[in-house]
């Protein structure tokens, strides 16, 4: 099997917030290997704005270090990795002056897609969109893209939209939750909208629960005091479970294209159900062997805030009633894995004899690492003795079934970024979407200091506090473990 790759036309990519840790770690990674797919045509041209005095030389050997540091695929690639730094230009603005926006703008095409990339704090989009508009970096068709948190609670979140949607149509701007870009991720809607064999059975009447995690080995590293302010529920469910989430729970939409998706998927989110309190587990990682606490790493000996957080969650509609959703998230876990497990009914009429210890019929779908997707199925327990029944796995390794292929797939930025520039939308969050999810968040996190048991701590290491296991054993389940 090939990948075919279509290139995109010629632009001009503004990254503000070049000197940046998002654009050296993944976004210039990402433009590489689409440069090295040729997907990115030669023309092209990249410019990062920062503060700092760099010349074009001195910033393109920046780069060249950190790509070496991490390293990013294929940087011993000298030739291509020379061609593409030489494409990459750096402009000096402030932005909160007027000093470097004329040069900025003589740097900039008319011919061809202009994008601006907003990879800085949210408290700079409002002055980046005015100034890039008083300077006429704006052009009718230009996109903007802007990062996550797209917003601390609905109110701010309707702010940015308003500051947005002053300047730019929604059609040029581009929200990005990285989750939408990964392949996996958009497995989800091949599988269940690509096979007949899921949809018929794909409600309440089979579905017995859905279980989403989301689990992270890694603390918070050197984010603290952003992470600290948006905790678990805002950093991951906000977002990325959300999403996932929707594309689990989503109607089929007419067509593959962006709204359709997008309204379906926003339907989703208003059919959230309220949150009850004993429904919410939040907790937070202690110290281990030579692993410091969430307090130390945050500087805030007496945080207050989440790493982890356990959900059941229900969907008031048609399809989903009477089926629970349990989400969590944590950082400090076991183990680094992202999964959606659907749970299967018994089947209405049991023949066999009860055994203890049954687990039933699953679907896994593996998003990452080992990217795949799992089928535990009953069969009956080979040899004599009886009709004694065991479950086995129908395991499907996405590697293993591609081939080198797989190896191929783009990763998430590398896939966004070109689609901002197709001017595709289907993988980036509309406006309301986004403040829906708000809307259901806020109610939650505005309750935290009347939940029950208060903030949980947890060992590093482990799959977080022992009361998110009480809430599916509430319900007779258990999580599937990490
Ligand atoms: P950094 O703090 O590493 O970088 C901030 C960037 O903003 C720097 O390039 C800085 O330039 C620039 N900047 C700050 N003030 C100004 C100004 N007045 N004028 C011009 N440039 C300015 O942040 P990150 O790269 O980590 O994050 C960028 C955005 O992406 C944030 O909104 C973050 O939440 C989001 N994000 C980041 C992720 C990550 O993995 N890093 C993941 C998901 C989202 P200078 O160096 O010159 O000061
Ligand atoms: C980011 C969160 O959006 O996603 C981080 O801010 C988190 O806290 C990261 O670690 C996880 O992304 P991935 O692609 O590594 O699963």
């Amino acid at each position: 099997m090939v990948t075919t790759v279509i290139p995109v036309e010629p632009f001009d990519l503004v990254i503000f917030g070049g000197t940046g840790d998002l654009a050296r770690r993944k976004l210039l990674p990402a433009l590489f290997q689409r440069w090295r797919a040729r997907q990115m045509p030669e023309n092209a041209r990249v410019i990062c704005v920062g503060r700092q005095p760099l010349s074009d030389e001195s910033y393109r050997s920046r780069i060249e270090t950190s790509f070496r540091e991490f390293p990013v695929p294929c940087v011993e690639d000298r030739e291509a990795l020379g061609e593409f730094l030489n494409g990459i230009c750096y402009a000096r603005v402030d932005v909160n002056g007027s000093d470097g926006w004329s040069e900025l703008r003589r740097m900039l095409r008319q011919d061809v897609i202009r994008a601006f990339y907003l990879s800085v704090a949210p408290s700079l989009f409002g002055v980046i969109t005015a100034m890039a508009t008083e300077w006429k970096l704006v052009s009718p068709d230009c996109r903007i893209v802007v990062e996550k948190p797209f917003g601390h609670d609905l109110a701010s979140a309707r702010n940015l939209n308003a500051e947005l949607s002053g300047r730019f149509d929604e059609r040029q701007i581009y929200r990005i939750d990285h989750y939408l870009g990964k392949e996996t991720v958009q497995n989800l809607m091949a599988l269940r909208f690509g096979n007949s064999l899921f949809e018929p059975i794909w409600n309440s009447q089979y579905v017995d629960h859905i279980q989403i995690s989301v689990a992270e080995s890694g603390g918070i590293g050197g984010r603290g005091s952003y992470y600290d302010e948006a905790g678990a529920m805002r950093d991951m469910v906000q977002n990325h479970l959300m999403q996932l989430l929707c594309l689990i729970a989503m109607e089929p939409p007419a067509q593959f294209e962006a709204d359709a998706i997008r309204d379906e998927k926003l339907k989703v989110i208003k059919s959230l159900g309220r949150v009850a309190k004993d429904d919410v587990v939040r907790g937070q990682y202690l110290s281990g062997p030579g692993v410091a606490s969430y307090r130390d790493e945050c500087g805030d000996p007496v945080s207050e805030t989440e790493s982890f957080v356990a959900l059941r969650v229900h969907l008031d509609n048609w399809r989903w009633s009477g089926t629970p959703f349990y989400l969590r998230t944590g950082k400090r876990l076991r183990s680094t894995l992202t999964e959606v497990s659907v749970a299967f009914k018994d089947p209405v009429h049991w023949i066999f004899e009860e055994q203890a210890n049954r687990k039933g019929t699953s679907l896994t779908i593996r998003l990452q690492p080992n990217e795949g997707i799992t089928m535990r199925m009953t069969i009956k327990d080979p040899g004599p003795g009886g009709m004694r029944l065991t479950e086995v796995p129908l395991d499907m390794t996405f590697a293993e079934a591609l081939g080198s292929n797989a190896e191929a797939m783009p990763n998430a930025y590398e896939r966004l970024v070109m689609d901002v520039i197709r001017g595709n939308q289907t993988l980036f969050m509309r406006g309301d979407e986004v403040e829906a999810a708000w809307a259901w968040i806020d109610p939650i996190a505005a309750g935290w200091a009347d939940l029950p048991g208060g903030l949980y701590m947890y060992d590093p290491g482990s799959d977080g506090p022992v009361q998110s296991h009480a809430l599916l054993h509430r319900d007779r389940r258990d999580w599937q473990g990490l």
